[in-house]
């Protein structure tokens, strides 16, 4: 049965001695928690990597993963990580497809299916974020961009690499802005995304998959959107950086 998750995004923030700090406080708390029904897992800059799997440890309650990895395997792409790096750090989830990575470094579905082909053959996990702009939303087509995003960049799997995707709805307009998708339309979206997975890849396969939601998720909004049925968790940007924000939500998940 699918796992409910809390992964934070920290984006371009924190030096190294925040970094550290934020990640002992999280994983020192996480291990004080009685009982811990979700996934929760961080996802730093990749200078910040090594340290934050140090800290959190292999197989502690905090999972460590990166916002981004390149498609080859190795060569010549200055500035670039490659899946086999990060597996030699201990990381084995990746942020795929973050719409700010779509929006500022022009990555698009057949770039993203080539990522996430890389990371799966590294036997890397792949969140794969998509969701629609706010122009899309307003013309309506926002359903058609989604079932796009999915198909282009993921279709193509088998169905048993399904094990090693969680998907992140984020509507763009909602990244960032303080404004969330209300819990109704995260969840018109959550449903409408798990049907079209299972209509190319049956039941089993969509009711096994974690369909996280993202943007503007806070401590106050959290526990009415993960409440929602096909609602498995969140992806959270501004909120993760802070601890006591972060674990709020994530105990707004169960
Ligand atoms: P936000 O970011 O929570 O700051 O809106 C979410 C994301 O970009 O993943």
């Amino acid at each position: 049965m699918r796992k409910k998750i809390v992964a934070g995004n920290w984006k371009m923030n924190l030096t190294r001695d925040e970094a550290q700090a934020l990640t002992k406080s999280l994983a020192q708390r996480l291990k004080e928690k009685a009982t811990l029904n979700q996934r929760v897992l961080i996802c730093p800059p990749s200078i910040h990597l090594s340290d934050a799997i140090a800290s959190a440890g292999p197989d502690g309650p905090l999972e460590v993963g990166a916002q981004n990895m390149h498609q080859a395997d190795s060569g010549a792409y200055t500035g670039e990580l490659s899946g086999a790096m990060l597996l030699s750090h201990g990381i084995r989830t990746v942020l795929v497809g973050h719409s700010e990575r779509r929006a500022y470094f022009h990555e698009d579905n057949h770039l993203l299916k080539q990522k996430v082909d890389a990371a799966l053959g590294q036997g890397i996990e792949v969140v794969y974020c998509f969701g629609e702009l706010l122009e899309e939303r307003q013309g309506a087509t926002h359903f058609e961009v989604v079932a796009t995003q999915l198909k282009q960049a993921l279709f193509h799997l088998t169905a048993d690499q399904w094990s090693s995707i969680v998907l992140a709805y984020e509507p763009v307009w909602a990244i960032g802005t303080g404004v969330t998708a209300s819990p109704e339309q995260a969840q018109e979206m959550h449903a409408f995304i798990r049907q079209t997975v299972a209509a190319h890849y049956g039941d089993a396969c969509a009711q096994n998959v974690s369909i996280l939601y993202g943007g503007s998720v806070k401590p106050n909004n959290a526990a009415e959107i993960f409440g929602k049925p096909d609602v498995d968790g969140g992806l959270i940007g501004g909120a993760a950086l802070k601890a006591d924000d972060f674990m709020a939500i994530v105990n707004a998940a169960g």
